[in-house]
């Protein structure tokens, strides 16, 4: 209504200065002004009926069935018409194929040492849904609650690209199978059509059928006749194969509904031949670049910069800062702070954020995070001490050499025993009552060139990663208390994660005798390790509703 009331006012200014300009060199004609006024008011009148620059509504639910999909997901049809000999099934090969049936198991117990369970770990089994539903007072309404969520999100994240698509045998039509992109509402030419069958035939015909767009030619062959120019169905007709192919190698596509990500499935036949190919409607991805500088040699003030969470434990946080100093003098530091009564924490290139009182670990990872300007960060928790081993060019390294989003290091007890803590992470379908999440210790394989790391799904507290790619992921604030992993169940399939054994931190500290502990840790101990029940609840209700698991295996 707004900018259809501005462009209204400028309509009518010139109008009124034609007006004026008028009545001053012919007064006596005040009689055509009015004339004039009433029309232009009619006009504007009926502007307002008719013109109206929004009337072109689009549709913008997700969309999942055009009558375009019918017919191509139709087509798969089974060629083995004749062969009615049941074939010999192959247990072991067979069973590794998704059933789509998950069950929730965890390993027996086959012998009992003291430390088998150390040596061998188990997996354990998690049922979720009973564990969240158990206690729900409404656990039906909050099992349709959770099958209209993921209905929902299936619906938005369908893309038409992504469905199966069977080229048939023998088909005569050439065309692209994969790679045809258009930005939105914008014109390309469509690579590779082209016709070939015999050429003594008496017309050669082909047909184009878009949904989200229409088709044209960027240039006119002779002895080609066009039916549909410009609309969403164009049909292309020549006595001369040759002609005809020479025409489709400038026929163009027109995006006109606009959905910066999404595609249109294109449908090329002939009269006895059918071809489906989509065209990805997307706009490109633009770049986020970090300016860090010409470097001949890993700047890491000006590529890294180091993110804790403090909470309680002060001391700790100097050791820390004061152990970073020693290496990495203006390396940044920022700190996401929850205390109830903060204290200062100054010196040169910190950066420390006071959060509300008891936010939590992933509010303040996530706060923390949020303020890195550099291409790196390095997460570090609040009693970690940088040694000589600390060396964080070789995580920058392995980043900047490799495919890697995110590398964790190594982090030594003073026990003298170092853990990497590797897991891989794995989600298997489950049907309508949702999937099963299978978390294991150990590692994909390990990275050419680099004979200390190996690929996984999630790594230890000490990590370094892409800014961004973590800052996408983010880290749920509502884990407040003992969370981890569930940070590396959002990062799958997003991140590409490793792990080095060789970049090492030290842990101050851990294992502190009862009778030697001060007040403030005690008070750490009872927040953090306090209302574990709440906090297991949070936990079931985030892997059972928001991740849509029904079970979890771990070991
Ligand atoms: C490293 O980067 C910092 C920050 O951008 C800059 O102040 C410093 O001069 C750089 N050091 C070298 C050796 O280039």
């Amino acid at each position: 209504m707004q900018s259809w009331l501005s462009s209204n006012v400028s309509v009518h200014r010139p109008k009124e200065r034609l007006c004026r300009r008028e009545a001053a060199t012919m007064r006596n004609s005040s009689r055509k002004c009015v004339r004039l006024a009433l029309l232009s008011g009619f006009f504007l009148v009926a502007l307002f009926y008719f013109w109206k620059p929004s009337s072109k509504e689009v549709d913008i639910s997700p969309r999942q069935d055009t009558p375009i999909k019918k017919l191509f997901t139709g087509k798969i049809g089974d060629s083995t018409n004749g062969y009615d000999i049941p074939p010999h099934m192959k247990e072991e090969v067979a069973s590794r194929l998704a059933q789509n049936a998950c069950i929730c198991q965890a390993d027996k117990e086959t012998f009992h040492l003291p430390l088998s369970n150390l040596l061998f770990p188990r997996v354990w089994a998690h049922n979720l849904d009973q564990a969240f539903l158990e206690f729900h007072p409404d656990p039906d309404s909050v099992k349709q609650h959770r099958a209209d969520e993921y209905n929902n999100f299936q619906e938005r994240s369908y893309n038409p690209a992504d469905v199966l698509n069977v080229a048939e045998a023998n088909s005569p039509l050439q065309y692209p199978t994969q790679g045809v992109l258009v930005r939105p509402l914008k014109t390309i030419i469509i690579p590779g059509l082209a016709l070939k069958e015999e050429e003594t035939k008496l017309d050669h015909m082909v047909s184009l059928t878009a949904t989200l767009g229409t088709f044209d030619v960027a240039a006119k062959v002779d002895m080609v006749s066009i039916q549909g120019v410009g609309e969403k169905n164009m049909v292309l007709l020549s006595p001369l194969l040759s002609a005809l192919n020479k025409q489709l190698q400038s026929v163009t596509y027109t995006n006109i509904v606009f959905h910066p990500k999404t595609a249109d499935t294109i449908q090329f036949a002939t009269k006895d031949h059918q071809s489906f190919f989509p065209i990805k409607i997307e706009h490109r991805n633009n770049p986020k670049l970090y300016n860090s500088g010409y470097q001949k040699e890993y700047n890491i003030t000006a590529l890294v910069t180091i993110a804790t969470k403090t909470f309680l434990r002060y001391d700790k946080l100097k050791d820390l800062i004061d152990s970073i100093r020693k290496y990495y003098p203006t390396v940044t530091i920022v700190i996401a702070d929850d205390n109830e009564h903060p204290q200062p924490v100054t010196g040169p290139h910190i950066e420390h954020y006071i959060m509300p009182f008891g936010k939590g670990w992933f509010a303040g990872r996530n706060l923390a995070v949020s303020q890195v300007t550099t291409k790196y960060v390095l997460w570090v928790d609040d009693d970690f001490i940088f040694t000589a081993n600390t060396k964080l060019e070789k995580m920058v390294d392995i980043l900047e050499k490799t495919t890697l989003d995110l590398v964790g290091g190594a982090v030594r007890e003073v026990t003298g025993y170092t853990a990497t803590y590797r897991h891989t992470i794995s989600v298997e379908d489950g049907g309508k009552e949702g999937d099963c999440l299978h978390i294991r210790l150990g590692y994909h394989h390990a990275i050419k060139g680099f004979p200390n790391c190996v690929v996984a799904d999630a790594v230890i507290n000490f990590f370094m990663a892409q800014t961004v790619k973590v800052q996408q992921v983010g880290f749920d604030p509502r884990l407040a208390r003992q969370a981890h992993l569930e940070f590396f169940i959002d990062a799958l399939g997003h991140l590409h994660i490793g792990s080095c054994s060789d970049v090492i931190v030290s842990h101050a500290s851990k294992i502190i005798l009862p009778w030697s502990k001060t007040d403030v840790q005690k008070a750490y101990e009872k927040f953090r390790y306090s209302s574990s029940t709440t906090n297991a609840k949070t936990h079931d209700e985030i892997f059972y509703f928001k991740n849509r698991f029904k079970c979890m295996t771990s070991q």
